[in-house]
């Protein structure tokens, strides 16, 4: 069977399905890896690398998509990648299903297909979830993108010249991401304080050095909460009214606010209101990590960075994984890898997607020419 890895064509994407290390492993099994030139290029690896690995690397994309029967993408393929596909052929990726518009142009072109954010968090599926892999990496990155853009420094320094005071940083939602920024912020000497409507989350912000802003909760809201499997509920009003008045106190006084919350599948709550950001000093720094998903913060604006009246800049980058694409790249190619290799059967020497398995059956969106996913209410 042969396997295709195509350039990703998605404007700002730099990351890569497969890398060299992972096509070693997929030829090593019996498969036949076929790269399009230049696909890893923008996350650093290179044709040759690929070559070494036992790959084919064609520069005819059509060529390839003729010939694959196995397609390892990062982005979902647009109508026109599709198109150019071979009825019958599996594609795995991020096809962010909620909001897809070609799930019908899948299925008119009898493609399979694979979503691996919908890959469920049970613990046999940690080594393919691809939603930790690249949160992980985002929530680093998000702080370094911070301490950039911040004109002041994180640690605190006793100085000849005088004392410089600590950054404080407030990260609301603290999943994958919000964990990570959390750690990273504070080996780098800030001052953390996070929030998130999982009570859970206050032991491991703890635990990291972080202090924990506390929302107060009914028992029926603290029941919900254990109820949703880990994700986010929908906040009663009087929540979301006391969440407000804590993030405004505790955002107004900080330095630096990094927002990572999210809803699988629906649009991004608002978090931190216009109002707040305008009580914020000078200099202020906030990324939203949720800016794609339409934003936790108020005047936060896709791709751009936007420096209000005041001067507190807010970053929106769309994309951060994209900003670490080796690292990130090598991560979900793993995680593809761990996915893919339980369903390789030996006596056809290729892929034999078991329908059935828990950890297949929720991914598969687009099968036999049907849709098969439902988006949420
Ligand atoms: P996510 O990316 O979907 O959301 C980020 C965070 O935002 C979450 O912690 C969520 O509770 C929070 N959030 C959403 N709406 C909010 C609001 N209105 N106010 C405050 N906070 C809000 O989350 P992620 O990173 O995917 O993690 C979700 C859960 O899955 C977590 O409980 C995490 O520990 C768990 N998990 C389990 C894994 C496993 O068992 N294999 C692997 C990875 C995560």
């Amino acid at each position: 069977m042969q396997i295709g890895i195509a350039a990703e064509i998605t404007a700002g994407e730099t990351r890569v399905a497969a890398t060299p290390e992972t096509v070693k492993k997929f030829v090593g099994m019996g498969y036949q890896v076929l790269v399009q030139s230049g696909a890893g290029r923008a996350a650093s690896y290179f044709d040759a690398a690929y070559n070494e690995a036992g790959a084919e690397v064609l520069s005819d994309v059509a060529a390839l998509y003729d010939r694959c029967e196995l397609l390892l993408k990062v982005q979902a393929p647009t109508a026109e990648e599709a198109a150019q596909m071979r009825p019958g052929t599996i594609v795995v990726g991020m096809f962010a299903p909620a909001t897809n518009p070609h799930l019908e142009v899948y299925a008119k072109h009898a493609l399979t297909c694979v979503a691996m954010e919908l890959i469920p968090r049970i613990t046999r599926a940690q080594s393919s979830d691809v939603l930790s892999s690249q949160a992980n990496v985002a929530g680093y990155k998000a702080v370094l993108m911070a301490a950039q853009a911040y004109q002041r420094m994180f640690p605190m320094l006793m100085t000849a010249a005088g004392t410089v005071k600590p950054a404080r940083i407030v990260i609301l939602g603290v999943g994958v991401a919000g964990l990570q920024a959390i750690a990273t912020a504070r080996r780098m000497g800030a001052v953390v304080e996070a929030s998130d409507m999982r009570p859970a989350a206050r032991e491991q912000v703890e635990s990291l050095g972080g202090k924990w802003l506390d929302v107060p909760m009914s028992e029926e809201e603290k029941a919900k909460a254990l109820g949703t499997g880990g994700y986010a509920w929908i906040p009663s009003p009087e929540y979301v009214r006391d969440q407000a008045e804590v993030v405004d106190r505790a955002v107004s006084a900080a330095d630096i606010v990094i927002t990572t919350a999210l809803i699988p599948g629906r649009k991004a709550p608002i978090l931190v209101r216009a109002a707040t950001v305008a009580k914020m000093r000078p200099g202020s720094v906030i990324v939203d990590m949720a800016v794609a998903a339409g934003g936790n913060v108020e005047g936060s604006v896709l791709d751009q960075t936007v420096v209000t009246e005041q001067g507190v800049t807010i970053l929106g980058v769309g994309n951060i994984p994209a900003t670490v694409a080796a690292e990130t790249s090598a991560l979900y190619a793993r995680n593809l890898l761990n996915f893919l290799q339980p369903q390789y059967d030996q006596e056809s020497s290729g892929l034999k997607l078991n329908r059935e398995d828990d950890m297949v059956k929720p991914t598969l969106i687009v099968d036999h020419g049907q849709v098969l996913y439902k988006k949420p209410n």
